[in-house]
């Protein structure tokens, strides 16, 4: 789920309810639109590891400003770690203010960061308080273990919360054993599977719910799951079938976020007949009348797809973008609601020797033509 898919997948559904709660729309303020700006482009010639950096995530903090981060493949040692940007200025200017490191298992901060700030408290950790969540990995890539750090200074500081669950080896292939950050699990019956777990104090993490497998294919890979709410209350989880539809971008609606297994499953297939393959995203947008716009986000197309019918499968309209196509790009909706959205991507799956960090800053209401 997005929030917590990552490690938090288990808050996940518990966060993303919070995510999209209460939509105040105040003062509209513009906020200048932006093309592919890269916010960091590792050196070339440094040592840097193939794909340099990967999956970018970003989140606006209540104070406005805008917090970024990323797999990043410096060279080590030291360990790698995920590396915190902030934005003061509508995602145009950006400066690192910290990372987050590795403090328990001496392996690094490696793969599928995620960001969130808690809306409300949860245990010890107050309202505000900043998360990533992500997946510590060794160098040799032997084992996997997603862990949650939380930052009470707005990300200038961190420190470790818990850790959510532990894997075999870090390959994504049938018969290994890996975790990964967005809550993809192997299971014997099942190549790959998608599970959550909660928590109600960040510290203890229930056991496994799974969210999507295929009971027809152990082959079946689905994964990078994503969800967020919708106006009529429903939930909408997207995910790429990979396996059995060639890593597809397929979602669930359903009323429970912690029950996605039981859902009726849709193909994303645009009004044009386009799909979009891998790494979905999905925001939901008040924009665009009575039902909001359901924003999704693929892997494989710059363009986004965009539904006003609160995620009917006839209804996805593709729209042209500024931001290039990405393995793993996120998008966050600026918080006064003036329909500008932030687009961030790093890059592509390696081999890559080209990737960089960059961002979009669109317009809904200008690229839908409302
Ligand atoms: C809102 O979504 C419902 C359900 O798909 C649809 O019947 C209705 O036409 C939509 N309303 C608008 C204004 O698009």
């Amino acid at each position: 789920m997005r929030l917590l898919h990552n490690a938090i997948a288990c808050l996940t559904g518990l966060l993303s309810l919070q995510v999209s709660a209460s939509p105040t729309p105040v003062e509209k303020r513009q906020t200048p639109t932006i093309s592919n700006r890269v916010i960091f482009s590792p050196p070339s010639n440094a040592g840097w590891v193939d794909p340099r950096v990967l999956y970018a995530r970003a989140v606006q903090l209540k104070s406005g400003a805008l917090i970024a981060t990323w797999e990043n493949y410096s060279p080590e040692p030291p360990k790698v770690y995920f590396p915190i940007y902030k934005s003061t200025d509508g995602g145009a200017s950006w400066t690192q203010i910290s990372k987050v490191e590795d403090t328990v298992n001496g392996w690094g901060l490696r793969y599928q960061p995620y960001l969130y700030q808690l809306p409300v408290a949860i245990g010890d950790y107050p309202a505000g308080t900043l998360l990533v969540a992500g997946n510590s990995i060794p160098t040799d890539l032997s084992k996997t273990k997603i862990d949650v750090y939380a930052s009470r200074d707005d990300g200038v500081t961190w420190s470790f919360v818990s850790s959510v669950a532990s894997g075999g080896v870090a390959q994504p292939v049938n018969g290994q054993t890996p975790v990964w950050g967005a809550t993809a699990y192997r299971d014997s019956k099942y190549g790959q599977k998608l599970a959550h777990q909660t928590t109600t104090d960040l510290k203890s993490w229930s056991s496994l719910v799974d969210d999507v497998h295929d009971t027809n294919s152990y082959a079946a890979r689905p994964g990078m799951p994503a969800i967020t709410k919708l106006p009529n209350d429903n939930y909408i989880f997207a995910y790429e079938a990979c396996g059995s539809d060639g890593c597809r971008v397929h979602y669930r609606l359903t009323r429970n976020p912690l029950e996605v297994l039981s859902a009726p499953s849709y193909t994303l297939r645009s009004t044009a007949g386009s799909t979009t393959t891998s790494s979905p995203f999905v925001v939901w947008s008040s924009v665009g009348g009575a039902n909001g716009t359901i924003i999704l986000s693929g892997g494989s197309a710059s363009n986004i797809f965009v539904n006003q019918k609160l995620g009917d499968p006839s209804a996805w309209v593709e729209h042209k973008t500024p931001q290039p196509n990405a393995y793993a790009r996120s998008m966050v909706l600026f918080q006064n609601d003036d329909g500008k959205m932030l687009i961030i991507g790093a890059g592509r799956l390696p081999p890559s020797s080209t990737n960089y960090v960059s961002v979009s800053v669109i317009d809904l209401r200008t690229t839908m033509g409302l």
